[in-house]
């Protein structure tokens, strides 16, 4: 049976942690879907992972729907959450609806993610939610706010009141879940305690409802990047590195292709 947000709310409430990923591509997608991952976010983090851009306020929103539909055919028994990106929901109600709906019908994705919780986005997310898409919300760091807030920064017990009123706004606009982006740990803690819905936490210590890594951040492929709240489970970059390096001296050796490789002529001699 197809993954669903509903499997969200049934975790948080037996106490099970929520598994989750990003994704950007088809095989990447089959592979976390059959590592039996609760959800998959197309994140704006693309920009940066994929397109090596600096931030993630270049995501483009036709990039974010191909890519979103690759990774739907890929998991295709897996919700997939599509990250809105900066620019395609700020303007107004109608175009946070218009673009929420393309990644459901082009995009193959079975909710969407926006960031924040002030009351533009809490208008945003009724919008959408009122067109019948489901919505998670994004609080703490929010990486599409970074030219007003000054850079990326931890959400500590400073901005505890607006980090509890956004999330309670969130919630009581419907969202199904919410994401805690770089949130100290106890502030993580008493505000998940305190919320009904699932939270999500990178970053935002050990007890929110479940936990998400950038995928190419956890498998090793991003180089130096190593935020203090990542765990690398792999080294691809090391692991692919070798093996460029390897077919490299082989084709000039003349090792490769070898005999096993080759196609030979149909004609009987
Ligand atoms: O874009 C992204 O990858 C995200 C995660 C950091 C949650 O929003």
């Amino acid at each position: 049976m197809k993954k669903n947000i509903h499997l969200l709310a049934m975790k948080k409430s037996r106490g099970e942690k929520i598994v989750s990923l990003t994704a950007y591509d088809y095989m990447t997608a089959r592979l976390e879907e059959e590592a039996g991952i609760d959800f998959i976010l197309v994140g704006d983090s693309m920009a940066m992972v994929v397109f090596g851009e600096e931030n993630t306020l270049g995501a483009d929103i036709d990039v974010m729907i191909a890519h979103t539909r690759a990774v739907s055919r890929g998991a295709a028994n897996t919700l997939v959450v599509g990250d809105m990106p900066f620019g395609s929901y700020e303007k107004s109600d109608t175009l946070a609806v218009k673009n929420a709906v393309r990644f459901i019908s082009e995009g193959g994705a079975g909710a969407v993610k926006l960031e924040g919780g002030n009351n533009r986005s809490v208008s945003r997310v009724k919008a959408i939610i009122d067109s019948g898409i489901p919505v998670m919300g994004h609080v703490g760091l929010l990486p599409q706010s970074i030219k007003k807030t000054g850079g990326y920064k931890v959400v500590y017990s400073d901005r505890r009141d607006e980090l509890f009123e956004e999330a309670l706004a969130l919630q009581q606009a419907g969202v199904f879940s919410i994401v805690f982006e770089c949130i100290e740990e106890e502030l993580a803690r008493e505000l998940t305690e305190k919320l009904e819905v699932p939270t999500i936490g990178i970053g935002a210590g050990r007890y929110t409802d479940g936990q998400i890594l950038v995928v190419n951040d956890m498998l090793g492929l991003s180089g130096e990047f190593k935020p203090k709240f990542l765990k690398k489970y792999a080294q691809m970059d090391g692991i692919i590195l070798e093996a460029l390096k390897k077919f490299s001296q082989e084709v000039i050796n003349e090792e490769f292709p070898a005999e096993s490789h080759v196609y030979h002529s149909r004609k009987k001699k």
